[in-house]
């Protein structure tokens, strides 16, 4: 018999954040486990924990209590220099805040993971390009990011995550800045892409709509996982009179 490893797995995951005498819980002892290939959507409300949560599954912050495993890494034991490679090797991230680097233009800012994996210029130019062409910004390749309104800089940050074709991509909230119909194409070229590359994508994001593309919604309420809604074919055909 195969057993299939599922690709990220957490156990009894905990985030305390100190503010002075204060304590926030953000994560209450989250367990959940995605399997490779898999598009999941984390669905909850403001403040529920989903960036929290995310950013714990990248490798970008520590938990305060629990293990996660990627792809068979146990990310709570690596020191920070060691996150950096994993993540460098292995994820692309979709920042809800788009982090670009503003002396830079949308080009480089994509570009730019790829200098540092040693990519020859011409390549990752034609690479960059490619995908910027791929997220509707062929015309915009110069602009830095004060030069593009927000929903463009979100489609910037969505190239750079996607141009090397990460085994994993984590996306917060990837078309929060997106008007309905920009929103619909930008998700079916993000779940396009995931099919081609194999990849498997976690996706952040409070809209309902948003995470009916996912194959799976992981419900947040109050840091933990309250429930997991498998789309089953009868959920994706709406039933009208
Ligand atoms: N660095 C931090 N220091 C203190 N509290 C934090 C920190 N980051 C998040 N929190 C708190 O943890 C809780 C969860 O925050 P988180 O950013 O994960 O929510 P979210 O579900 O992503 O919300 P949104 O949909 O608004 O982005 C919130 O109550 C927030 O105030
Ligand atoms: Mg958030």
């Amino acid at each position: 018999m195969c057993v299939i490893e599922p690709i990220i797995r957490t156990v009894n995951l905990h985030k305390v954040f100190r503010m002075g005498q204060e304590k926030v819980h953000a994560l209450n002892g989250v367990n959940l486990s995605i399997d490779r290939g898999e598009f999941v959507a984390i669905l909850g409300t403001s403040g529920s924990g989903k960036s929290t949560l995310l950013n714990m599954l990248a490798g970008l912050e520590k938990p305060s209590k629990g293990e996660i495993h990627v792809g068979g890494v146990a990310l709570e034991k690596l020191n920070e220099r060691q996150l950096a490679k994993f993540r460098q090797l292995n994820i692309g991230f979709v920042f809800q805040s788009y982090h670009l680097i503003p002396t830079l233009t949308a080009q480089e800012n994509v570009a730019l993971g790829l200098i540092f994996k040693g990519v020859p210029r011409k390549k990752r130019d034609a690479m960059a390009k490619n995908m910027l062409a791929n997220v509707g910004l062929a015309n915009r390749m110069k602009h830095k990011p004060s030069e593009l309104s927000g929903g463009q800089q979100q489609r910037v940050s969505i190239a750079r995550a996607f141009v090397d074709q990460p085994k994993i991509v984590f996306a917060d909230e990837p078309t929060g800045n997106l008007d309905s119909r920009t929103s619909e194409e930008v998700m079916e070229l993000i779940r396009g892409m995931a099919t081609d590359f194999k990849q498997t994508l976690v996706m952040v994001t409070h809209d309902e709509d948003t995470a009916l593309h996912a194959n799976r919604i992981f419900h947040i309420i109050d840091g933990k996982l309250d429930r997991i809604q498998t789309k089953t074919k009868e959920e994706t055909h709406e039933i009208t009179e």
